[in-house]
């Protein structure tokens, strides 16, 4: 490291909208001559990008925060930032302002694009500047990107979330739901490709009413023609899916866009209509159900993901077994599985009828277990399959493997050369693990 240069050292919690709002703050701090530290100790600049969408994430910062006092009082010229979705909660900064005065600048999720300036001043101030806006602004386009892989990007394609899940903070902490313009989307994904990228994963909280804040002259499946039509890009993933939403037309153009990878994933979050109806989810059990058994006979082979929570306010023994048998008609590749969290301001944190924590344990260990259980028996059946792998890296827990998705999003770590990251590789399948994939390249290092 060379010294007098700024080192900055960014701690993300949450989401891929978060993880990619930090690529775009690395990207600032680039463009302000700052460095990267891999350690905090080496910093002279810390950002905590924060989650608040259940109680565990807002903890983990707290505990950081008793961290980075310490680090304060070892280098008192040390800058530290708290932005993200936490911030867009009055009490959390009255908490920090009260709690932890060693804090130097607050700033919010909307914006994001003033934190050069907003750190230029809190650099020349004593205490604590707060900006957060209530409200979004206008888009702010043109924003840099510090990406952390050349081979695969994030590329948001809309903003805020109107559905208003029962239990859900993120639409007031993201707020209203805005989309890009298509011609601003396909410049950046142009861009990437440009530079190298094969794989884009477009962001939304709900991709699915893409387009309706632009008067519907393009919707999420037309988006999907267009991309595909973007010379170097070879695969196209995308997150979130409202089930609510997920049209026909959409089904279609994943079947018939062959860079639109063979995996989906649709949070379902309870299988009781009971239950649906109190998490305003607008579908039923039995859409859903419909939905993917019409998506798993157009598109064979499909992945089907989803987020399940666990206790929502009123859930009894027979709605969760309608969580299980959902579960076990669909057939997860995998699923995220949470215990509800309360979020103060969401409408379910007014309900009466919490449900009891061993309770919520109880059905939990339950559904993790089916869900782990039907997660490894989907890996056994692509045994000896050889699929295309995009290569990510070197594997974390083997050095000599490297590690790389499926389309079907699934992790495979096999024996290769570092020159291949980046590239798609076709790997044949050897071994299955609940959360992984082994396998064999079967091609020579020429053939590559
Ligand atoms: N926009 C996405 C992701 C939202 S947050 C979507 O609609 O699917 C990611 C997941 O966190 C949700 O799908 C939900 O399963 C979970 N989640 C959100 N609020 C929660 C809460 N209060 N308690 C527990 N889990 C929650
Ligand atoms: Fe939250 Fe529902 Fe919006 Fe997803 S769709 S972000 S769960 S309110
Ligand atoms: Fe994402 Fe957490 Fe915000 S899940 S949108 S970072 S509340």
């Amino acid at each position: 490291m060379i010294m007098n240069e700024k080192c900055f050292h960014i701690k993300t919690y949450g989401c891929q909208m978060n993880e990619h709002d930090s690529e775009k703050l690395a990207a600032m701090l680039a463009q302000m001559n700052y460095l990267e530290a891999d350690r905090l100790d080496q910093a002279d600049l810390i950002i905590l990008n924060t989650c608040c969408v259940r109680e565990n994430a807002e903890l983990k910062v707290y505990g950081n925060l008793g961290e980075m006092k310490h680090l304060k009082e070892k280098n008192p010229d040390l800058i530290l930032a708290i932005c993200g979705c936490m911030m867009q909660q009055n009490h959390v900064v009255e908490k920090i302002r009260k709690s932890y005065p060693f804090v130097d600048l607050v700033f919010g999720t909307h914006n994001l694009h003033r934190f050069p300036e907003l750190l230029v001043n809190a650099q020349s101030m004593e205490g604590l500047l707060v900006e957060v806006w209530d409200n979004e602004e206008e888009i702010a386009e043109d924003l840099p990107v510090e990406r952390k892989y050349v081979s695969k990007a994030f590329v948001n394609i809309m903003y805020g979330c109107n559905n208003f899940c029962s239990y859900c903070i993120v639409p007031y902490t993201r707020g209203r739901e805005r989309s890009r313009e298509p011609e601003k989307i396909l410049e950046e994904i142009h861009q990437l490709a440009a530079q190298g990228t094969v794989e884009v994963t477009l962001l939304g909280q709900n991709v699915n009413s893409y387009g309706k804040t632009l008067g519907e002259k393009v919707d999420f499946a037309d988006l999907l023609y267009l991309i595909h039509g973007v010379p170097g890009i070879q695969r196209i993933r995308f997150m979130t899916s409202h089930p609510a939403d997920f049209s026909e037309k959409l089904m279609e153009a994943m079947a018939n866009l062959k860079k639109v990878c063979n995996h989906l994933h649709l949070p379902v979050q309870a299988g009781s209509n009971r239950i649906l109806k109190e998490m305003n989810r607008k579908y039923t059990r039995e859409t859903y159900l419909d939905k993917v058994q019409k998506l798993k006979s157009k598109i064979p082979g499909i992945a089907i993901t989803t987020d399940i929570i666990v206790g929502f306010p009123g859930e009894t023994d027979e709605d969760f077994e309608d969580t299980l048998t959902l579960v076990k008609a669909v057939g997860y590749d995998a699923a995220f599985t949470f215990l509800y969290s309360v979020r103060t301001g969401t409408p379910a944190a007014e309900m009466k009828n919490q449900v009891a924590d061993e309770d919520k344990m109880r059905r939990f260990n339950q559904l993790v277990a089916a869900v782990n259980e039907m997660g490894l028996a989907n890996n056994q059946r692509i045994m000896g399959e050889t699929l295309s792998v995009l290569v990510e890296g070197i594997s974390k827990n083997n050095p000599d493997r490297l590690t790389g998705r499926t389309e079907t999003h699934k992790l495979v770590n096999f024996a290769g050369k570092k020159e291949w990251i980046g590239r798609i590789v076709p790997v044949t399948i050897t071994d299955a693990k609940t959360f992984s994939l082994l396998g064999v390249c079967p091609l020579e290092d020429d053939d590559v």
